[in-house]
């Protein structure tokens, strides 16, 4: 009985997802994404190009891998179809290869319009979401007045659908939220629920199936899957900074609801992380820096949103919060990415403990969104040349500190975009 193998981000999101699942995928036959929607970016680079990906798998850019997007998935038609058709002006042709989870819910105009309208209720206090209506979502879905994929071939799904976006402008004229100055990635909301309905009609053509039925039987038949986690642990829906977190359950259980796998049958579990830390949106982030180096990080490592373009966070590696996620989802081999950033660094720090309330812990308070976290560094000497192929000394020590600190393994090094820049140890 084969097991479904997991890789999850454990920081704050955009810690290289795309580039490691893409760079994994010959080993598997299926990828699947369990969680999120469009809010995430997962960048993958090869032979020159780049591709990002929101809603569909990374695991599309190898022939003849299977990608499932799971019934924990929230899918916009309209950002879905452009997706698609961008892989399919690029030679790659997803009919036989896509196939789509029906219990997976619909993401409507109106959420996204509510998503803006939550965001400029909350004024100071807003989460800084990527506005693409992922909290309204998956608050209809345990509302449990949300509309599924499976829906689409209903005969009264028009009706349903109006009945939803009634019910949404109704909440949005709650909070005197005007409607006529919205756009939807550049289109008045009317012009955008015209698109919505043409992705509605253009995903007709692909398969849907009982994911759960689907994914289980792939692995009673031997077949090899790989899960692909969107965001990160920290941005968790019970566990990450909350409110400041997204509305799903990113760490390895969400891939047991995600997916309809038993926990019995989850193999190894891959946690990545980048050398540093960044995070965009609000919310805590005890090792930012907002100095020359934090400015360093930001330019090295290309730190701008693939979703929105905002530009990420930057700060140090923060191993409370690291070892946190790993206990989480039950890390079994660590990634560590973009260590190339940091090739020029004279030293690094590391944050290994807080100064909290007075008090030194190694744990993540319950208030951290309220109350300051001091975060208390070790410094490491840098290894200040660039990595090819090779581990330097001080890198290795580097990564021997962290494995130490978090008790898993660091097997796979990545230093560069592109998918062959990778040591295995
Ligand atoms: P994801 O959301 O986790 O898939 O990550 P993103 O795609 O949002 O952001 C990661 C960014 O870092 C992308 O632009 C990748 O091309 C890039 N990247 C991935 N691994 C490395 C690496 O080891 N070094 C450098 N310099 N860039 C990397
Ligand atoms: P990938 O998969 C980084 C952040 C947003 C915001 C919070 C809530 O590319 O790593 P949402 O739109 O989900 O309601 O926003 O979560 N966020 C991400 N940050 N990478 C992502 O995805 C993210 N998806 C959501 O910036 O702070
Ligand atoms: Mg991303």
């Amino acid at each position: 009985m084969n097991k479904i193998d997991i890789l999850l981000g454990l920081q704050w999101g955009d810690e290289g997802k795309g580039k490691v699942v893409d760079a994994l995928t010959p080993n598997y036959d299926i990828v699947a994404r369990f969680q999120g929607g469009p809010n995430a970016g997962h960048t993958i680079e090869f032979e020159g190009k780049k591709f990002v990906l929101h809603n569909i798998p990374s695991g599309v850019l190898t022939p003849g891998c299977v990608n499932l997007i799971g019934n924990g998935v929230i899918i916009d038609p309209h950002i879905l179809q452009g997706e698609i058709e961008g892989l399919n002006q690029a030679g790659f042709n997803l009919r036989q290869t896509l196939l789509i989870a029906n219990r997976a819910h619909l993401i409507l105009p109106s959420h996204r319009a509510l998503d803006a309208a939550n965001e400029k209720a909350l004024g100071k206090m807003k989460v800084g979401t990527t506005l693409k209506g992922i909290g309204p979502t998956y608050t209809d879905k345990t509302a449990r007045k949300g509309l599924r994929i499976g829906d689409i071939a209903s005969a009264d799904f028009r009706e349903r659908y109006e009945n939803l976006k009634q019910h949404h402008l109704r909440q949005m004229a709650a909070v005197d939220f005007d409607m006529n100055g919205l756009l939807l990635d550049g289109v008045s909301f009317e012009e955008y629920e015209k698109l919505w309905f043409e992705g509605v009609e253009y995903l007709k053509q692909f398969q849907f199936v009982d994911g759960e039925y689907y994914i289980n039987e792939a692995l009673d038949n031997g077949k090899k899957v790989l899960a692909e986690g969107a965001q990160g642990s920290m941005l968790d829906v019970d566990f990450g900074s909350y409110p400041f977190v997204t509305s799903s359950n990113v760490i390895a259980a969400g891939v047991c609801s995600g997916l309809g796998v038993a926990p019995s049958r989850i193999g190894k579990v891959y946690g990545i992380f980048k050398a540093y830390c960044t995070r965009v949106g609000t919310g805590p982030f005890p090792t930012e820096l907002f100095d020359a180096t934090g400015e360093t990080l930001r330019q090295n490592g290309h730190e701008f949103g693939a979703t929105t373009g905002r530009p990420r966070r930057c700060g140090w590696l923060d191993l409370p919060a690291l070892k946190y996620a790993v206990m989480l989802s039950g890390v079994t081999d660590l990634m560590m990415m973009k260590s190339d950033v940091m090739d020029d660094f004279e030293t690094i720090k590391v944050a290994t403990a807080y100064r909290y309330n007075g008090v030194e812990t190694r744990q993540l308070p319950f208030a951290a969104c309220t109350e300051t976290m001091e975060p208390i560094y070790t410094e490491l000497p840098g290894w200040q040349q660039k990595i090819e192929n090779q581990i330097p000394e001080k890198l290795e020590n580097y990564i021997k500190f962290i494995e130490n600190y978090v008790g898993v393994p660091i097997k796979f090094v990545s230093y560069g975009p592109d998918r062959t820049q990778n040591i295995l140890r």
